[in-house]
């Protein structure tokens, strides 16, 4: 297998490596210095401005079937059991109809092989930083590729567990399969093949056997080596030598075919993956019953009972009653929907890349918390009316009132997903919840009559809930 790869844009120059069968890379050098750049280009997930990245002779596709890719944070739910989340990830990556025994099959190997076996039944947040990394190469080497790209594998790690992550992955090359590992830990080095060392400005300082590196700059120890490249050293790439060329393929297994799960299968997986994920995150269980507690309280505590009696109408407290059922409403589907997607950015981008489309995604998520969002609507709705907050009414406008709250909170979450998707991290999405609450509030009517508003703000009024809940019953 050979890869080569020529100037991608201005922050690579002049990179030329092979990489062979059964070998450990690593690509060393200082931060910034571009070496996830050049991972992802190795990789096709960025294609050279300049030369060629060659897998196996022909251009890589992102995505391509035979490589796994562990980026530098984790791709895996912290709030799984580390079992589950390996099956839910082998059920999406492999080929529509692969049967459970071949799947549970999959996923013991791969936990056998980074030492998880006794560690199955644990949730992944309770496991420990090592073990973590582990647990997403599980992931990886599910469909036993044949080229393995890690970023920063053990950057965080303490030294004894990095040495122990590196022992694995030179195991795994034994065995046949490419590895390709960025690192700025000196130790790293040893048990590799072979080293590019990038200098500060992304050309490389040294390519060659990792064996050979120190005697190239003529220094004692690999951080030397770092010091003598930022002041400019550079050697003319070494021949690789026989040495370090296995001289056969010693790969045992044929990569499974990844064609990925079918539509409806993606759906039905992430459907359950999202609800179990969804029941075992305490902050999502925390609001999604707390956001109805609290909009109940504040109906209770701001309104009498019997405050909005139709024997006596008055104008402004209708306008009210209907603002606040519109907001809770709201309010639920945007909560519920603003942590959806910002949570899990890093699973969701490499399962994108395994095959997984967005259309079944999306719906999954409205399967799973459209129905959350009717239950929290009917119990506002039930709750306010038991505590005569609510006037009494026929059986239909109440069923009117609820499938509009429940539109409402349909076009809440869907804002809110798609909030949560435009941010990087669940902080920032906190910060979109008041941001976005702000013109359901000031233009809904309810402060401000909406004929008494310039004219842009009657503009705005019109996208508001209240309208279509006064239209509604
Ligand atoms: N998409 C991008 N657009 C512009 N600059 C980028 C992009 N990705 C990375 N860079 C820049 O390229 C340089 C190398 O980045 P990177 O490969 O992430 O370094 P590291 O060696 O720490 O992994 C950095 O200066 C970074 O800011
Ligand atoms: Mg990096």
């Amino acid at each position: 297998m050979t890869q080569r790869v020529k100037k991608a844009g201005d922050i690579l120059r002049d990179v030329s490596l092979d990489l062979l069968p059964g070998q450990l890379t690593a690509i060393a050098g200082s931060s910034g210095a571009g070496k996830t750049v050049l991972l992802e280009t190795l990789a096709g997930l960025r294609t050279p401005a300049q030369g060629v990245v060659l897998h196996d002779g022909s251009r890589p596709g992102p995505a391509g079937p035979e490589f796994g890719l562990v980026p530098q944070e984790d791709i895996i739910h912290r709030e799984l059991p580390l079992g589950r989340t390996l099956r839910y990830a082998a059920g999406l990556r492999m080929a529509p109809g692969t049967p459970p025994a071949v799947v549970d099959e999959a996923v013991t190997a791969a936990l056998g092989t980074l030492g998880l076996s006794r560690r199955t039944g644990v949730p992944v947040g309770s496991l420990s930083g090592g073990e973590r990394k582990r647990a997403s190469i599980a992931v990886e080497l599910l469909t036993r590729p044949r080229v393995l790209f890690l970023d920063e594998p053990t950057s965080g790690l303490d030294p004894v567990t990095g040495a122990d992550l590196m022992r694995t992955l030179r195991t795994l090359a034994g065995q046949g399969t490419t590895v390709l590992v960025t690192t700025h830990t000196p130790a790293d080095l040893a048990v590799c093949d072979q080293v590019v060392f990038l200098s500060p400005h992304g050309t490389p300082a040294y390519t060659g056997p990792a064996a050979g590196l120190c005697a190239a700059f003529a220094v004692p120890s690999v951080e030397e080596v770092y010091g003598a490249v930022a002041a400019g050293a550079r050697v003319a790439a070494e021949p690789l030598g026989e040495l370090t060329r296995p001289e056969t393929e010693t790969r045992a297994a044929a990569p499974l075919v990844r064609l990925g799960a079918g539509t409806l299968r993606q759906w039905a997986l992430l459907t359950r993956r999202g609800a179990e994920t969804l029941l075992r995150n305490r902050l999502s269980v925390a609001v999604l019953v707390g956001s109805p507690v609290m909009i109940v309280a504040m109906f209770a505590v701001l309104f009498r009972a019997g405050a909005f009696d139709p024997r006596s109408p008055d104008p402004g407290s209708s306008a009210m009653i209907l603002f606040w059922i519109a907001f809770g409403a709201f309010f639920f589907g945007l909560s519920d929907g603003l942590l959806q997607i910002c949570t899990e950015l890093p699973v969701l981008r490499r399962e994108r890349l395994a095959g997984m489309r967005l259309g079944p995604y999306v719906a999954s998520k409205l399967t799973v918390m459209l129905p959350v969002l009717a239950v929290a609507d009917a119990v506002l709705l039930a709750v306010l009316r038991a505590l005569d907050r609510l006037p009494t009414a026929d059986w239909p406008t109440y069923g009117s009132l609820f499938v509009t709250s429940v539109l409402a909170s349909a076009a809440a979450l869907a804002l809110g997903l798609l909030a949560s998707a435009a941010v990087r991290e669940p902080g920032q999405a906190t910060l979109m919840l008041p941001l976005l609450c702000f013109p359901q509030v000031l233009f809904s009517g309810a402060f401000v009559p909406v004929p008494r508003m310039a004219w842009a703000g009657r503009a705005i009024s019109w996208a508001m809930t209240p309208h279509e809940l006064a239209g509604g019953s």
